[in-house]
């Protein structure tokens, strides 16, 4: 049964596609720039991300686990790099298209960097682990490159966090672990197509 939600909201699409992100698979074939290295460091970015979420001293007062996902809703990656006839998407495109689906990736990239790079890091969990696997996904598969080396800098700013910032870090990197499994799956299938061209 097809759903018309015009002015979709993000709570409203978990409730409808619960593991609306790691739940889909991804079409047979495709191809594109996802070199054996891409498809390393989009694990190695997951898994420093899975490494860091058990961090306790990250979320000092805060327990993590109990803690609502925050998505990045500005992309539609998880239905842009989804199979066309899915029906837990915003849209349903025809055909994988691999140009929109990668544009949508390097966008999150960007946005999960930047939110990433302005947050307290006094002890270094970040910059050395999540901040610097994702900057070497960006840099080798996405053409990005760090305008100065101001935001890695940033990173490392030596004030201790407050509640506020760390509960938003708990959310928004429990959202980037979820997009980043949807991300691998699509490097993945990028590069599986690669191989057969
Ligand atoms: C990031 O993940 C990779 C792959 O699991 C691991 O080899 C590396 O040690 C991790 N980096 C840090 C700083 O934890």
């Amino acid at each position: 049964v097809p759903l018309v939600v015009p002015d979709f909201s993000p709570a409203l699409l978990l409730l409808l596609c619960p593991l609306w992100d790691v739940s889909q698979s991804l079409p047979v074939t495709g191809k594109g720039p996802m070199t054996d290295s891409c498809v390393f460091y989009a694990k190695t970015l997951l898994s420093n991300i899975t490494d860091v979420l058990t961090q306790n001293q990250l979320f000092t007062g805060i327990d993590c686990t109990k803690q609502n996902v925050e998505l990045n809703m500005n992309t539609n990656t998880a239905s842009v790099c989804a199979p066309g006839d899915s029906t837990c998407s915003g849209f349903t495109p025809s055909q994988f298209s691999q140009e929109l689906c990668l544009t949508n990736i390097g966008e999150d990239l960007r946005y999960y960097y930047q939110f990433l790079a302005a947050q307290p890091d006094p002890d270094s969990f970040l910059g050395p682990t999540v901040l610097l696997s994702l900057k070497e996904l960006m840099e080798n598969c996405f053409s990005w490159s760090l305008p100065a080396d101001s935001a890695l800098k940033k990173a490392s700013a030596d004030h201790p966090s407050t509640y506020d910032e760390r509960l938003s870090l708990c959310k928004v990197l429990k959202g980037f672990h979820v997009r980043t499994i949807t991300i691998n799956r699509a490097i993945g299938f990028i590069h599986s197509g690669e191989d057969t061209n």
